[in-house]
């Protein structure tokens, strides 16, 4: 988990936050995508508030393997087990448009390629920060 966020500084360049993910993924249901070499290149990382919704609480691809599939693998599965479990909306928070950071346009593009609607643009839940918040239903 820490050498897939390390290979991403341009998204996750705060230590303290690095930190609280890899602490995280010990305790949340979690998807690694590994290669057959055993290198873990991408992960994601759930948070099941209700029965009914959960939340992508992490997601990452390590930068040499961005547009090669692992994104979408990862999520294909959770949303197959959500589905599996009753689940019916899957969302995430990511960074708002008001900011100019392209890494997270494109992160934006991924999700609403993955059938993601921007649900509300909030600007004082992360301090400083535009959240964007997005929703799925699960068919
Ligand atoms: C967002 C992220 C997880 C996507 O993983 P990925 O393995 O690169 O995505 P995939 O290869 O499965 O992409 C699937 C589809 O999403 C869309 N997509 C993904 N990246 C895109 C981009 N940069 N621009 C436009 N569309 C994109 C495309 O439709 C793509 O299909 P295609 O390649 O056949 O056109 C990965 O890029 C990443 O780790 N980014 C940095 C960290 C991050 O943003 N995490 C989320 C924080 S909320």
């Amino acid at each position: 988990m820490r050498a897939i966020l390390e290979d991403l500084p341009a998204w996750f360049g705060q230590p303290e936050a690095t930190e609280a993910y890899v602490t995280a993924a010990d305790t949340l249901p979690n998807y690694f995508a590994v290669t057959s070499t055993g290198e873990q290149v991408g992960a994601l990382l759930v948070e099941q508030h209700f029965p009914e919704t959960a939340e992508i609480h992490l997601m990452a691809v390590k930068a040499a393997w961005h547009r090669r599939g692992v994104g979408n693998a990862l999520l294909t599965k959770l949303e197959s087990d959500l589905l599996a479990h009753g689940t019916r909306m899957l969302t995430v928070k990511t960074l708002g448009q008001a900011h100019p950071d392209d890494g997270y346009r494109r992160t934006r593009l991924f999700y609403e390629a993955h059938g993601f609607l921007r649900l509300e643009e909030f600007t004082d839940l992360w301090p400083g920060t535009p959240c964007l918040f997005m929703a799925k239903h699960l068919p």
